[in-house]
């Protein structure tokens, strides 16, 4: 989604402000513009990827040291040069960009228009630009004043930075929805909406909350509210470093997140399953844990992969920790009146902690009074820092737009949680809980001997890189991991697919199955064993093409299927952490060999900050 870079210090704008936007083309944009401040506002915006703008502005250098930019994900108007931001108003003495939505502008524009404003773009943000110029020409206000009564006059949601013609030396950024940070360095400010442009220069952030905006110089800043209350915010450290926000030799963010894995899912348990004490330590949920053990009920709300992984949790708590839970789609949750109280426990699953559906049902479940916790990615982001508890998957940056090592640590704090609640109020004995945490620690080495078969899962997609639809099975566990496959081949791959609870192939798609069909089942858990063989069978019979995941010595499934992709036993309940990785790595593959474009999918944003 879009993304925002800003720059005021002693360096070349432009420099820092390209090199930020290609830091974050991995949100997913369609247009990329800068406005530098240099006596009179430039702007240069374009079409397309930011080696397009690069291109122009090679051919004709911007000088300057102040400046904003942006890539767009087209809300209001197509994607051409001109919607493109950054856009200015009437006198071209502002100029702004904008992530969010802003709800009222028609109205807006319409009443511009009656005083003499014309439009350039379709676009809801050269409203907002326009209205903070004539307020400014109007009223005679200061910038930041008419920046605040503009802002006051506004619905919807906003992450802006603002360049004024007769202020050079400032730039204002303000936020409501969409996130914004702020890096301080030695005589240098950097802006953006998330910390990758920012982190190979400073790793001293400050986050700006909702309604708030800050005031920034090259050597000062301020944060004060919109309504013009002056804060002292607190100066954070950043954990991520520049390495992990590159692709390390590997031909793409995704595979270099899927080889990940071992590490990531070792990193998420690290000091959290203590193997020796037979013990899980949750220090972000302790202190709430007797509220999470005596609610009536435990809903999970996620959106996309991350409600996959929600759908796992509900197997592993329900199962582990005989607690009851509903998964319900973050972006439905607040539609359906939800009857949710002090009485009930939210657990939001988010990646980047930013996506403004999920966002919205945390606000919905606390202002009724429910405990929320979040299970995030991104340190520090909204949604870690509204909940009211919550465990951080620690999994690194996740650059890829199709969500994999995010999963697997999403599932793997599932699990932690669900042996640490069982263990609490006692449905897990002790030497059940002993038996689970030995299987949870086996696990990275066991996805690591998946990954040293991925040539063999290479070879085996070549031959279905133009089948034009998938189908994926999967039963109890691993029915959520058939949806992740099917949403990740066709996220990435653009190749129609579906994923079902097995079972559900008579009830319908089993009308689809001929000889063109691939069917890929997933036959890793032992309780579901033989149901899996009879739904292969089912396939065999219509002349289906059956891809099994099947356990390292399941001949049976081997035997009647065409292609067996094998993977290590573990107990079932943890499979999901194995039967994904190649399910990941069939997906990257297909679509690498029908030449798509595996990091920036079509269409897809990486954080979704619009509802
Ligand atoms: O950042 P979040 O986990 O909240 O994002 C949720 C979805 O937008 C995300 O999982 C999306 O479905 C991915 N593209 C999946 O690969």
């Amino acid at each position: 989604m879009c993304g925002i870079v800003g720059y005021i210090g002693h360096r070349k704008a432009t420099d820092v402000i390209i090199k930020g936007l290609q830091r974050l083309e991995y949100r997913g944009y369609d247009s990329a513009g800068v406005a530098i401040v240099n006596g009179k506002i430039r702007i240069e915006k374009q079409k397309g990827k930011v080696a397009q703008l690069v291109k122009v502005i090679s051919a004709n250098p911007m000088q300057g040291s102040s400046g904003i930019g942006h890539t767009r994900w087209a809300t209001h108007g197509e994607p051409n040069d001109v919607n493109a931001h950054p856009h200015t108003g009437q006198k071209k003495k502002f100029a702004l960009v904008h992530n969010g939505i802003i709800e009222n502008y028609d109205a807006i524009r319409k009443n511009l228009e009656s005083k003499g404003h014309v439009f350039e773009s379709q676009t809801d943000t050269e409203v907002l630009a326009h209205l903070i110029e004539e307020i400014y020409e109007i009223s005679d206000t200061d910038f930041i004043t008419s920046v605040q009564l503009a802002l006051n006059e506004v619905d919807g949601t906003f992450g802006i930075a603002v360049v004024n013609n007769d202020d050079p030396d400032t730039i204002i950024v303000a936020r409501r929805g969409s996130p914004l940070l702020l890096g301080i360095g030695e005589g240098e400010h950097f802006i953006a909406s998330d910390a990758s442009p920012i982190i190979e220069y400073t790793n001293k952030v400050v986050y700006l909350d909702d309604d708030e905006m800050a005031i920034i110089n090259r050597d000062s800043y301020e944060v004060r509210t919109i309504k013009n209350v002056t804060l002292n915010k607190a100066v954070h450290e950043l954990e991520m470093s520049i390495e992990q926000i590159e692709k390390a030799g590997f031909p793409h963010f995704m595979l270099k997140e899927i080889y990940e894995q071992p590490d990531t899912i070792a990193d998420c348990m690290r000091g959290r399953l203590v193997v020796s004490e037979n013990r899980i330590q949750l220090g972000g949920i302790a202190h709430v844990l007797d509220r999470i053990v005596n609610a009536d009920r435990i809903i999970i709300a996620a959106c996309g992969t991350s409600w996959h992984a929600g759908l796992v949790g509900e197997y592993l708590f329900e199962y582990l920790a005989k607690k009851k839970v509903e998964v319900e789609y973050a972006s439905e949750f607040r539609y359906q009146n939800p009857l949710i109280d002090e009485k009930d426990v939210m657990i939001v699953i988010s990646q980047s902690g930013e996506t403004a559906d999920t966002l919205a049902a945390v606000r919905e479940a606390k202002s009724k009074g429910a405990l929320v916790l979040g299970i995030c990615n991104v340190v520090g982001s909204t949604i870690a820092r509204e909940t009211d508890a919550g465990v951080y998957t620690h999994a690194g940056p996740e650059i890829g737009v199709a969500s994999t090592k995010a999963f697997t640590a999403q599932v793997t704090v599932l699990s932690l949680m669900a042996i640490m609640i069982g263990q609490k109020n006692g449905a897990l004995s002790e030497k059940k809980s002993a038996k689970l945490i030995k299987a949870l620690n086996e696990i990275p080495e066991k996805v690591k001997a998946i990954l040293e078969h991925a040539d063999d899962i290479k070879k085996m997609s070549e031959l279905f890189t133009y089948a034009p639809n998938f189908l994926y099975l999967g039963r109890s566990y691993n029915f959520p991991v058939a949806l992740e496959g099917a949403l990740k081949l066709k996220e990435i791959s653009y190749i129609h697919a579906e994923g079902y609870p097995a079972a559900e192939m008579k009830h319908g798609p089993i009308a689809l199955i001929d000889q063109h069909m691939p069917v890929v089942v997933i036959a890793a858990t032992d309780h579901t064993n033989d149901k899996m063989i009879s739904n292969i069978e089912e396939v065999r019979a219509r002349k289906g093409r059956v891809i099994a995941i099947a356990n390292e010595n399941n001949s049976e499934v081997a035997n009647l299927a065409e292609y067996t992709i094998r993977i290590p036993e573990t107990h079932d309940c943890f499979t999901p952490l194995l039967t994904v990785i190649p399910l990941q790595l069939i997906s990257y593959y297909i679509a690498v060999n029908r030449k798509c474009d595996v990091d920036q999918p079509r269409n897809l944003a990486k954080s979704v900050t619009v509802e």
